[in-house]
């Protein structure tokens, strides 16, 4: 079976304040959990030690993003080595935001695939499209073109146990942050169409964890976490509510 995730990834946003009302929340709201799912909490680097501290290991935590290098002189950065070493699971590469802000390209995508996998983390690589691919019919073929490069290392890598470390998240640009999502059937035809290239790259498609992000909510978690290739969340604003993030990991079907 394949693992069932609801990330909450912070953005630049919450505090030691929030960190402290939150995590012990979400600690003892999902203990008790018995759909399986892994809760991870993704919060600005600088809050990592304070959310491990309270998450106890009932919750998982990860970075938003890491260099592109091992370590050296580059200010400002953080390695994927470091949050291994901070007690980090996973690391969110590729963000939109940061593809769209800070210029990231496919290329350095895989370059931060590659060091993640090094470090022993599992990267959860974001992609999807903007309004205009989709509008011009571009989706599958944009989203595919991300898939396959930004996880080129991997299969250069030759070692099939890389994948067990993949997880690859869905985010359509246009229901970032916007209150519009897919609809659970166009998120469903996307995954599907993800596993799909992950099997032609030769990938143990079967068992790589799809999820969905922009937008989802506690009013249609439900219903995207019922098709069959969504496998969980990235959750943005919602993970910043306490109840609305805990609602959201519940809504995920028992023993589906
Ligand atoms: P959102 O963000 O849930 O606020 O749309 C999702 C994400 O960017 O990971």
């Amino acid at each position: 079976m394949r693992r069932r995730i609801v990330a909450g990834n912070w953005k630049m946003n919450g505090s030691k304040d929030l960190s402290e009302k939150l995590v012990g929340y979400v600690r003892s709201e999902t203990g008790s959990l018995d759909n399986g799912v892994e809760v991870v909490i993704i919060p600005p680097a600088l809050y990592v030690g304070d959310v491990l501290r309270l998450a106890q290991d009932a919750v998982s935590v990860g970075v938003q993003n890491v260099g592109r290098w091992q370590s050296g002189a580059y200010t400002g950065e953080i390695s994927a080595e470091m949050a291994k070493d901070a007690g980090c699971r996973y690391v969110l590469v590729g963000h939109s935001e940061r593809r769209q802000f800070f210029g990231e390209t496919d290329e350095q995508v895989a370059e931060k695939v590659s060091l993640v996998l090094a470090s022993g983390l599992a990267a959860i690589m974001c992609v999807g499209e903007s309004l205009e691919e989709r509008e011009s019919g571009q989706a599958e073929t944009v989203v595919a073109g991300q898939v396959r490069a930004g996880l080129a290392s991997v299969v250069r890598a030759a070692d099939g146990r890389a994948w067990q470390n993949i997880v690859v998240a869905y985010e359509p640009v246009w229901a970032i942050g916007t209150g519009k999502t897919a609809t659970a059937d166009d998120a469903q035809a996307m995954h599907a169409s993800i596993r799909g290239v992950l099997e032609d790259m030769g990938a143990p498609a079967e068992k790589i964890s799809l999820l969905y992000g922009g937008s989802v909510k506690a009013d249609n978690a439900a219903a995207l976490f019922s098709e069959p290739d969504i496998d969980g969340g990235l959750i943005g604003g919602a993970s910043l509510v306490a109840e609305d993030f805990v609602s959201i990991c519940r809504y995920f079907p028992a023993g589906a």
